[in-house]
């Protein structure tokens, strides 16, 4: 960092940690002044670590002409909810790779695709980390009752972020806790709700907060219920539920005890992992030959000779999009058309979903497009093929081979469209209205969004009905896009 203040000819002090509008402002006025990023260094107010010399102010940004001011700066809606993520990442360094990026961007087209370049792979690994402290946030605050006034209980709470995220969860809590009055301190900021309306004030100490309540004994009693020991896999659970968050919820100390018991299930958990074995096996893939790459995952799975077959079409219909893509939505099986051009989702129900999407300004090029069955089942009629719905003995067969693709493509939400895709991503049978609206812990540590798939649309006779299911489509779709760019 110093190494690049003292190169710089420019040094921009952003208001604070979240001023991502001044990191705008003055991205674009640098930009249009054709500033190149190694002549800028960007700073927080009133940052000056202990020992810092103070540095000698740097050259003012130059005034901007009236043809500076009329350049456009180019960049793709995908890109600047990536940065907006991005930038609220911890490490200093962000504000100098999201301008660099802006920058290389006006001359690369396509930038943000290429998932082999080094800027937008650091870019990438910022806002994943970012959503998943977001999403942390939203699962691991709990509230605790500090009393009563003109009629509203008022809560409070302490939590740790590991990134800039605060501010950004705020809605989330408005909307899930809109009947109550709360406070949530973090060591950086604090967001507060009376109903009305949101306050953000400075951070506190974890001590500001009073450690016993009411609704403790609440959570205590769901956790317990909703624990299943025949379900325990340990490192999931320290994925999904870090260790460093259990110190703060009323429920952790009862996770000893509740493994414990759990031991009293082992013929369960015994016969769990014999299955996953089986599963392995059946695959042929032995741990040593796990594939590193979509393309060795594809090619492996042409070549199973033990894929159900009957009724299925040869072809085999492979995922599309970027590693590393922000959403992978997964579809229940390739239909006619996906068939045909060897594609996901390019047939009518494909046509629906890209209508959705381009709705919630998802850039379909930017996702990772795949099915649950990888192959086409369906049964002839007169020249016609008509679709057939997989059995649970298929999508189980194929199960394996999407949690790869889930490994290797690393979204930061998965979203199954549809109960084929449903069944898969969570092992059982799931009923869509109860499940669709909410962000849900994956079960590989991924969050998950359950909704319908565009073909039940494209199903519904009437068009009154069918205006209806489509908008709550839309709306699931852009809890997807709110959530992998939030802010
Ligand atoms: N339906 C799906 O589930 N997937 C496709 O690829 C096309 C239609």
């Amino acid at each position: 960092m110093m190494t690049a203040y003292l190169q710089s000819a420019y040094r921009i002090t952003l208001a604070s940690e979240v001023d991502l509008e001044g990191w705008r402002d003055h991205a674009r006025r640098l930009l249009q002044a054709g500033i190149a990023p190694d002549q800028v260094s960007w700073t927080i107010a009133g940052r000056c670590e202990a020992g810092e010399l103070d540095l000698s102010p740097k050259a003012a940004l130059p005034e901007q002409n009236s043809e500076q001011i009329a350049r456009p700066v180019r960049i793709s809606k995908t890109l600047l909810s990536l940065i907006n993520t991005a930038l609220l990442h911890s490490n200093e360094d962000r504000f100098d790779l999201a301008y660099r990026i802006l920058y290389r961007a006006q001359s690369v087209p396509g930038l943000h695709l290429n998932p082999a370049d080094a800027d937008m792979l650091k870019l990438n690994r910022y806002a994943k980390a970012v959503r998943r402290d977001i999403h942390k946030m939203h699962a691991f605050v709990r509230f605790r009752k500090i009393g009563e006034s003109e009629g509203r209980e008022q809560f409070v709470s302490w939590f740790e972020p590991d990134h800039h995220i605060t501010e950004a969860v705020a809605p989330f809590f408005c909307k899930r806790f809109t009947g109550m009055d709360w406070l949530i301190v973090t060591p950086e900021a604090s967001i507060a709700w009376d109903g009305d309306k949101l306050s953000v004030g400075p951070g506190g100490s974890k001590d500001d907060v009073p450690q016993d309540d009411v609704v403790e004994a609440e959570w205590r009693t769901y956790y317990a219920n909703i624990f299943n020991p025949a379900r325990v896999k340990i490192n999931a659970m320290k994925s999904e539920m870090p260790m460093k968050y259990w110190k703060n919820l009323p429920e952790s100390d009862l996770i000893p005890q509740l493994l414990e018991q759990a031991g009293t299930r082992v013929g369960a958990m015994v016969s769990q992992a014999q299955d996953d074995l089986l599963v392995n096996h059946q695959h042929g893939v032995a741990n040593a030959n796990i594939p590193e790459s979509l393309d060795q995952l594809y090619d492996m799975l042409e070549q199973q000779t033990d894929a159900p077959m009957e009724k299925f079409s040869d072809r085999l219909v492979r995922g599309t999009g970027p590693i590393n893509a922000d959403i992978m939505l997964v579809g229940e099986q390739p239909g006619d058309q996906e068939d045909l051009q060897g594609m996901p989702f390019v047939g009518p129900a494909g046509q629906l979903l890209d209508r959705a999407l381009e709705q919630v300004q998802l850039d379909r090029q930017a996702l990772f497009l795949t099915n649950a069955v990888k192959r086409f089942k369906f049964t002839r009629r007169g020249k016609r093929r008509l679709h057939e719905t997989p059995n649970v003995g298929e999508i189980n067969y194929y199960r394996w081979w999407v949690e790869q693709e889930i490994r290797l493509v690393n979204p930061g939400l998965v979203v199954a469209l549809g109960a084929t895709a449903a069944r898969c991503l969570t092992g059982k049978a799931v009923k869509i209205s109860r499940y669709r609206g909410e962000i849900l812990p994956g079960k590989a540590g991924q969050p998950l969004l359950i909704t319908v798939h565009p073909s039940y649309l494209l199903r519904i006779p009437d068009e009154q009905g069918r205006q209806v299911e489509y908008a709550k489509f839309v709306r699931d779709l852009q809890l997807a896009a709110d959530f992998s760019s939030p802010g």
